[in-house]
């Protein structure tokens, strides 16, 4: 699988210890209150896992499962819930993970749902952000870090369904991806 890769962008070392200055980041500004986190799957396993054990706060942890990506690496725009049933986020103090931060379409879709159903505040918290101009204006409030627009996969983020159990980042090599248009 690493010959995959163009490049390594982020050891999982590097990971860890940004998860680590994250965690004490959230722990801090939700000290002494309610917290449900919601993680969109599949995306966000590896980084929900690392992340939620660095913070010592009692949570609570539901999840959306989405699908944006019909496979290849262009966004549809359209995004499907493949739940019918949504988190319960009635007067709760929401956090959202996932993955990362690309066209904005997924995540500003998912916040305006969860917003219907009257949460008490929403944050967005994501592992990685493409320095790119949204098609949707969303922000997060976390930011693990920030990246170039190239596409990558590893630590949960995927290109068809691979590479997902890579322990590090890296940006696929871009002539993997022109083959698959074809
Ligand atoms: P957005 O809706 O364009 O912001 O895309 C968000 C979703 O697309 C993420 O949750 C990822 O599943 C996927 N995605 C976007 N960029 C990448 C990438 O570089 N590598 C792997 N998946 C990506
Ligand atoms: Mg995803």
């Amino acid at each position: 699988m690493q010959d995959d890769l163009e490049r390594i962008l982020f050891h999982e070392t590097a990971i860890l210890s940004r998860l680590d200055q994250l965690a004490a980041e959230i722990s801090h500004e939700y000290r002494g209150g309610e917290l449900t986190v919601i993680a969109v799957l599949s995306g966000s396993l590896m980084f929900m896992a690392d992340l939620l054990r660095r913070i010592p706060l009692p949570l609570k942890l539901d999840f959306v499962s989405v699908a944006s990506y019909y496979g290849d690496a262009q966004t549809s725009g359209e995004i499907v819930f493949k739940q019918t049933a949504l988190p319960d986020v009635k007067d709760r103090h929401i956090l959202i993970l996932d993955d990362i931060l690309d066209s904005g379409h997924t995540l500003a879709t998912i916040r305006e749902k969860l917003e219907m159903a009257g949460p008490r505040s929403i944050r967005i918290c994501v592992l990685l952000s493409k320095k790119k101009p949204r098609a949707r204006p969303v922000d997060a409030d976390y930011v693990g870090f920030e990246i170039e627009d190239e596409f990558v996969v590893g630590y949960g983020l995927d290109f068809m369904e691979k590479y997902r159990n890579l322990p590090f980042i890296g940006v696929l090599r871009k002539d993997l991806i022109a083959q698959s248009n074809r």
